[in-house]
């Protein structure tokens, strides 16, 4: 018996990966209590971490890791020999990034793979946490006995939200373990006991299914709802009274139904992408998901026309101020945000770009060229002959639209999230342009701050 055959604690556990879904699950598995080694690679973010600082804005993320590390239950490492050392459940929750073919790049998670080969025995359970096409965790698993991996693999898929992934940690709706080995299925089962939410033990394909027939559905949505609001646009109607009337049929739901500028992300446009990818190589043609993702692409084209109709025919020479750049509330994440694609545009067609996100817009400056990313939003809008409402962040809604009349050339807002109120702005003497409804048409209802934060349920 080698030392990694003995007898392992499932109280011990690594996390290959410290990004989004890796630095969440290790500092709320180390917050239930458990003692968690967290593999990072990267040398910028490791330091950071190794000086107790989260890489990424994520709501509550630094106070807990700050907790868990103070009293020594989360530590972080770039040895992942010294990480799984007596480990009982080692989690693999590295990049898996799009490739062009919209396939996902698995070498990052065939290389942990590799290296656990080395390292851990047949007591230790391996958890692919990275989101991996159907399909994949089952070769995965043929090949890694092949290679002489000891270790049972197993997949258990995230669904955690950007912004509110550690809520989503503490209350999932539903944990989902693929496989083929019950045993190791339930140990890893047991992490989540303490939660009440549904476990299902299920083979790896279906959990793999699961996690991306859950995106790509959500995805469906936000690009039906999308077309609807089109349609309110050229016939009539209110999209956003629309989507009530309809999320109120409970097997519609009103989750997901928010009409704007579609969706970004990490996580829809990739999957989608992979989901549609892996359906093609089976010689299956899924529509549906084309149409999604042609869908979103429109709604950022679509709003720029918007924008260039609000301020005459020619963007050229014109000075834009857009708020938000975020892929949505709540993150710093700027991957495939709508806001890159809308600026790029409003560029292309030789309009002037400020720009201003609170918490996005220090990165922002490195991705995006071109544009003026500013401290402060009344910065952003001096001088403009348009605001762009780009991500919903609840702190726009509660500017001093007054002294923005007073700081901006012409009085338009084109909302790429119907996130203001057209009442106030109308008396402020600003042209309000919406997505769903004919500008001008007033709103049935108002929003207010606090409906905009991410919600807990899941939609
Ligand atoms: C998503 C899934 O929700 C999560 O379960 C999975 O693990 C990762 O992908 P996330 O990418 O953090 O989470 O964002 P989400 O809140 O789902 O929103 C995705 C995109 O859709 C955002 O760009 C958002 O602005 C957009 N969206 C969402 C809409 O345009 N309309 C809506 O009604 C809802």
């Amino acid at each position: 018996m080698t030392s990694a055959d003995t007898a392992m604690d499932d109280g011990t556990i690594a996390v290959i990966g410290a990004g989004y879904v890796g630095l969440v699950t290790a500092a709320w598995l180390a917050e239930t209590g458990r003692h968690v080694r967290v593999v990072e690679e990267a040398p910028e973010r490791l330091d950071q971490l190794r000086r107790g600082i989260a890489p990424i804005h994520e709501s509550g993320l630094q106070e807990l890791l700050t907790a868990v590390m103070d009293d020594g239950r989360l530590s972080v490492t770039d040895d992942i020999a010294d990480a799984v050392r007596g480990a009982g459940i080692v989690f693999i929750a590295v990049g898996t990034p799009p490739l062009p073919d919209g396939g996902a790049d698995l070498r990052q998670v065939r290389a942990a793979l590799g290296q656990l080969k080395k390292h851990v025995g047949a007591t230790t359970v391996v958890v692919i946490k990275s989101t991996v096409p159907p399909g994949t965790t089952q070769a995965l698993i043929e090949s890694s006995r092949r290679d002489r991996l000891k270790a049972p693999v197993l997949t258990c898929p995230e669904f955690l939200r950007e912004g509110s992934a550690l809520h989503d940690c503490r209350h999932p709706s539903r944990v989902v373990i693929g496989g083929d080995d019950e045993s190791a299925q339930a140990r890893v089962a047991a992490l989540f006991e303490e939660l009440n939410t549904v476990v299902m033990q299920t083979d790896a394909t279906s959990a793999e299914m699961i996690k991306y027939g859950s995106n790509a559905f959500l995805a469906l949505k936000i690009s039906f709802i999308n077309e609807m609001a089109r349609l309110c646009e050229l016939i009539g109607g209110n999209i956003d009274v629309v989507a009530d009337g309809l999320g109120t049929d409970p097997r519609i739901g009103r989750a997901f139904l928010n009409a704007g500028l579609g969706f970004g992300g990490s996580c829809f446009p990739k999957d989608v992408a992979a989901l549609d990818e892996t359906a093609g190589l089976h010689g299956h043609y899924f529509w549906l998901l084309k149409a999604a993702t042609e869908v979103n692409l429109q709604q950022r084209r679509r709003f720029v026309v918007k924008v260039q109709e609000a301020v005459g025919g020619s963007l050229s020479g014109k000075r834009m101020a857009v708020l938000g750049l975020a892929f949505k509330a709540g993150t710093d994440d700027l991957r495939q945000a709508p806001s890159i694609d809308v600026i790029r545009q409003l560029v292309d067609f030789g309009a002037h770009v400020a720009a201003y996100d609170a918490v996005a817009g220090p990165k922002a400056a490195e991705i995006i060229p071109n544009v003026t990313i500013c401290a402060d939003a009344y910065e952003c809008v001096r001088g403009a002959d348009a605001v762009l409402v780009v991500t919903e962040w609840p702190e726009f809604i509660t500017l001093d639209w007054r002294r923005i009349a007073g700081l901006v050339r012409r009085r338009i807002i084109v909302d790429g999230r119907n996130l203001l109120d057209e009442h106030v702005l109308a008396d402020l003497g600003f042209t309000y342009v919406p997505v769903g409804r004919r500008p001008g048409k007033k709103s049935l209802r108002r929003r207010n701050a606090s409906a905009l934060l991410p919600s807990p349920a899941v939609g």
